[in-house]
């Protein structure tokens, strides 16, 4: 019997039970009702993991943004709002989002971003956000602009670009002077000095982001110990530095096998604590990933099964368009039969539909065996799954539910034809 080594993901099958159940709703109950691909969500894991970098951070001053990009899900933005989170924004579109789904969140919010627009400035300035971080001088110019025709002052952060090594995947590592984010550090001081003397904008904090999916507590104390350093020089210039944004980047284990996740917040957390140096103001970071990667699965059907020459295909329902990170980050997600069979692994490629080679979400994996018509969940897709899904060869984007404890229910339902077609003119 083929049973995915599951923990820590809320997915699980119970004791003595056949087959995959998220919390107390079984898989296969979800599959009949909402269909399939179907994306699916543990409300209570979500929460909880929130919560282990509340309580790794209770000690001071400090307010999780959960990073809207990894899952922008109006149902799980407003379930973090409940819980307290602030929200880190890249576009006027997730902050229109956050508006959406929990209005007083507003003040809680940071915008991030290497090019934003006058209009989503305006937007964010009306909204009364906590801090833009400017990512260059030509953008701060642009704020305070904006700021002044709105009479407002604006708070921001300058995002520095500290030059720290963060081991990762190349198209998602950030902190390095070579990479497109961020201002260097070293014209940092200058930066903030000449927009003293703006009186619509106001020097608020600092802010850092090195990148996602990093596993080791290292970089972000190092990054960290160069902006407290950075803080410190303001200081003596008379600028006073009331943030700090760690950024996000805490990666997961996307491997089976043992994985000790408020470990590795406890860890994260002490690791910047020891780089603050004393900074008395507030501590922000920015995760994404963390929040809500292993909360989620996707669940797809299997289609056929079929081999050419020495590989065997197994054809699911979802594809590349639903979930595309196999593609672009050659990334690894556990593949659990939702009704394992008894019978031999067998090493297969799982693949979708969509016309590319590309279009896979293994390759050359152990596998139980499986039939058509069976049901298979794709592991921790909770983060920038559906968020980076698209309609690519006209496929309907899945629908997603959120389980509460053992009730699940749908947040967002299957896009339709009707959907799709109507901003277009014949
Ligand atoms: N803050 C900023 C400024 C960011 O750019 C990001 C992610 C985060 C926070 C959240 O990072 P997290 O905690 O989720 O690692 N699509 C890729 C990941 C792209 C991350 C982009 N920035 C993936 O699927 O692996």
């Amino acid at each position: 019997m083929a049973k995915v080594k599951i923990s820590p993901r809320p997915f699980s099958y119970p004791e003595g039970g056949a087959s995959l159940h998220c919390g107390g709703v079984s898989l296969e109950s979800l599959a009949r009702r909402y269909g399939t691909p179907l994306y699916v969500y543990s409300a209570d894991r979500i929460v909880e993991r929130l919560r282990m970098f509340q309580r790794a951070l209770a000690g001071r001053d400090h307010l999780v943004c959960y990073a809207v990009k990894a899952n922008s899900a109006l149902a799980i933005l407003k379930l973090l709002a409940q819980e307290g989170a602030g929200f880190d924004i890249v576009s006027g579109g997730e902050l229109e989002r956050v508006l959406a789904a929990a209005p007083d969140a507003a003040g809680r919010v940071v915008f991030s971003g290497v090019g934003k627009t006058a209009a989503e400035i305006d937007l964010a300035l009306k909204a009364g956000i906590m801090e833009f971080h400017a990512e260059s001088e030509a953008e701060l110019n642009l704020l305070a602009a904006r700021a002044r025709k709105l009479r407002v002052r604006a708070r921001f952060a300058l995002r520095v670009n500290p030059d720290v090594f963060a081991e990762t995947h190349p198209y998602i590592s950030t902190g390095l002077r070579e990479h497109k984010f961020g201002i260097d550090i070293r014209s940092a001081v200058e930066i903030y000095r000449r927009a003293a003397g703006n009186r619509w904008l106001e020097a608020h904090g600092v802010s850092v982001h090195i990148g996602s999916q990093i596993r080791s507590a290292l970089p972000f104390g190092a990054a960290i110990e160069r902006v407290s350093k950075l803080v410190r020089q303001l200081q003596r210039a008379g600028i006073v530095i009331h943030t700090i944004d760690a950024g996000g980047g805490l990666g997961i284990d996307y491997h089976a096998g043992p994985f000790d996740a408020a470990a590795r917040a406890a860890e994260y957390a002490a690791a910047i604590e020891n780089a603050l140096g004393g900074f008395a103001g507030r501590l922000l970071i920015e995760p994404g990933r963390f929040v809500v990667a292993q909360a989620g699965a996707l669940l797809a059907r299997v289609l056929y099964v079929k081999r050419n020459g020495r590989k065997t295909f197994v054809i699911v329902d979802a594809a590349m368009n639903d979930l595309i990170r196999p593609a672009l980050y050659q990334a690894w997600h556990e593949i659990a039969p939702v009704r394992p069979r008894p019978g031999k692994t067998r090493m297969v490629d799982v693949v979708g539909p969509v016309c590319e080679s590309g279009d896979f979400f293994a390759r050359d994996r152990a596998l139980g065996p499986v039939e058509p018509g069976d049901l298979v969940a794709l592991l921790d897709a909770g983060a920038y799954g559906m968020a980076q899904s698209s309609n690519y060869n006209t496929r309907l984007r899945p629908a997603e539910v959120l389980v509460e404890g053992k009730r699940a229910r749908l947040i967002r339902r299957r896009e339709t034809m009707a959907d799709l077609l109507a901003p277009e003119m014949l």
